[in-house]
């Protein structure tokens, strides 16, 4: 009698230990991205496809640039093209005229420079600026300093703990103090690095070589 209670109380377990190991498992998905050993190999989610939009995201750099008759934008396409970053235009809503950027004319663009205060309209937004570490930020120089839009810009965002690296475009003025001038309209973990002015002869070379000294990219 004894025996045949202990017989079948092995089959029970037997049958339920079988059960539960065939029983398919769907991979567990922590928070973190991770998925656990046990993954299915021929799924098409695996470890690697989970964690690598997240290492990616992690490093992930935007190039915003401000440029009115494109030299600005020249050396911004470089800088997205050499670190395969996204790039974001400063579109002012109300477009600059030949005229609104005649300097020492007294026209818009003068006016705006005389007046800390002024905040020129921007035409839509950066999508998801959370995703972005790296910010690669170009403007030309106005009177010395940066053109108030993008005190605009960098008002409209959260730049706390990410690494913003200012860069410009003169006739001949160096970055002087507009890019310093900069830092306050951010959060004090804003880490900002050294900028630099480039003229409008600038090769795709220099600015790779540039990138390569600040270690943007190898
Ligand atoms: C309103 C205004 C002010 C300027 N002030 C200066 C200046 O102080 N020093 C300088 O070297 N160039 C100055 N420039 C020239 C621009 O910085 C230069 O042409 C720049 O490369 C233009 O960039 P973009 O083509 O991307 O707009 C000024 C241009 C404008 C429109």
């Amino acid at each position: 009698m004894k025996q045949n209670i202990f017989l079948t109380v092995s089959c029970v377990i037997f049958f339920l230990l079988t059960a539960c190991g065939n029983t398919p498992v769907s991979p567990d998905v922590p928070s973190n991205g991770k998925t656990s050993s046990s993954a299915p190999e021929s799924g098409v989610t695996t470890a690697s496809t989970l964690l690598q939009p997240q290492e990616t995201t992690r490093s992930k750099t935007l190039v915003v640039y401000f440029s009115c008759t494109g030299t600005t934008e020249t050396i911004a396409n470089y800088a997205a093209e050499i670190t395969n970053g996204d790039l974001y235009k400063i579109v002012p809503q109300e477009p600059y005229t030949q005229e609104d950027l005649a300097y020492y004319s007294n026209g818009r663009a003068d006016q705006e420079q005389n007046n800390p205060a002024a905040r020129p309209a921007i035409s839509g937004s950066v999508e998801n600026m959370e995703q972005y570490d790296t910010i690669l930020l170009g403007y030309p120089i106005w009177h010395g300093q940066a053109p108030r839009i993008i005190s605009t810009f960098l008002e409209s965002y959260d730049f706390s703990g990410k690494t913003i690296i200012p860069f410009c475009t003169s006739h001949s003025s160096g970055i002087g103090s507009s890019a310093s001038n900069l830092h306050a309209h951010c959060a004090d973990s804003t880490q900002w690095r050294d900028g630099k002015r480039f003229g409008s002869a600038t090769s795709k070379a220099e600015i790779e070589q540039w990138l390569k000294e600040i270690s943007i990219v190898q």
